[in-house]
């Protein structure tokens, strides 16, 4: 067995006997474009690298029981970047779904791709339907593709399907609770995540979420995603098992 492999298999090992494993782990994946700048490269080729990442997160995630993962793979903000950009990513969802949709479907994982895919070409659509159809099947692994994604656009869908509701006389506003507001938004069907990861060592939310991560404890490494690979899955596993999460109760004892 190489070096390597023993130390993940110590390190999954150690996940596994540390605590309870985050139901649902959400990764804003960052820093592709200084990867590649870093080498010298275009900044698609460090998108292209970074899916090898998602490779390699699924994996870790399928390791360690993991039951949801959501990942920011494209902000709606991101339509600003320069054309050549947003078409190679495009080109790249396309690739991403042809290349691993069969493997994801035999591993379990159902793929779910949220956000306003309004605004996708025909290509990347027919792929979102593509690896969608491949995998509905899935039951090991929910994976949430967050494409054409802002989560303020989601908290406004949400409420204008409520509102809607109501002018159809179908609900009454006090019918709004948090557990129905959640139901309404993309994310449906996945518990909020226990865990927030974000790569690349920048300290913010960048519209990921807003809602669901009102309890999320939050996991920063200086690891660029191109390079992001299971151990580091495993490690903000781990930093997560040692949080104590208090949901604004104190401890007992304390
Ligand atoms: C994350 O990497 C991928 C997307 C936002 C599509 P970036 O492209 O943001 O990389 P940096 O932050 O410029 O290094
Ligand atoms: C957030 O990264 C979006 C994704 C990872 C898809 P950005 O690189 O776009 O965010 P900012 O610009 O640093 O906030
Ligand atoms: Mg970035």
């Amino acid at each position: 067995m190489s070096d390597r492999k023993h130390g993940l298999d110590a390190l999954l090992e150690q996940v596994q006997s540390g605590g309870d494993v985050p139901a649902h782990v959400a990764i804003i994946m960052d820093g592709n474009g200084r990867w590649a700048s870093e080498r010298g490269l275009p900044r698609w080729m460090g998108h292209r690298e970074g899916m090898k990442s998602v490779r390699r997160c699924v994996t870790g995630a399928l390791d360690l029981g993991i039951r949801h993962v959501t990942l920011y793979a494209f902000s709606k903000e991101n339509w600003s970047r320069p054309l050549e950009e947003v078409s190679a990513l495009m080109r790249l969802l396309s690739e991403y779904v042809e290349r691993e949709r069969q493997a994801l479907a035999e591993k379990g994982v159902r793929v779910r791709v949220i956000g306003d895919l309004s605004r996708l070409s025909k290509q990347a659509l027919k792929a979102v339907e593509s690896i969608q159809g491949t995998t509905e099947g899935g039951e090991e692994l929910m994976l949430n593709l967050a494409i054409s994604y802002g989560s303020r656009d989601e908290i406004l869908q949400a409420a204008r399907s409520l509102a809607m509701e109501c002018v159809a006389g179908e609900i009454s506003p006090a019918d709004i609770t948090e557990d129905r507001f959640a139901s309404a938004l993309y994310t449906s069907g996945s518990p909020d995540p226990d865990l927030l990861v974000r790569t690349s060592g920048e300290m913010r939310v960048s519209n990921f979420l807003l809602w669901q991560i009102a309890y999320s404890e939050i996991h920063v490494t200086p690891v660029l995603w191109p390079d992001f690979g299971e151990s580091d899955l495993y490690e903000a596993v781990l930093d997560y098992q040692r949080r104590e999460r208090r949901f604004g109760r104190v401890t007992l004892g304390a």
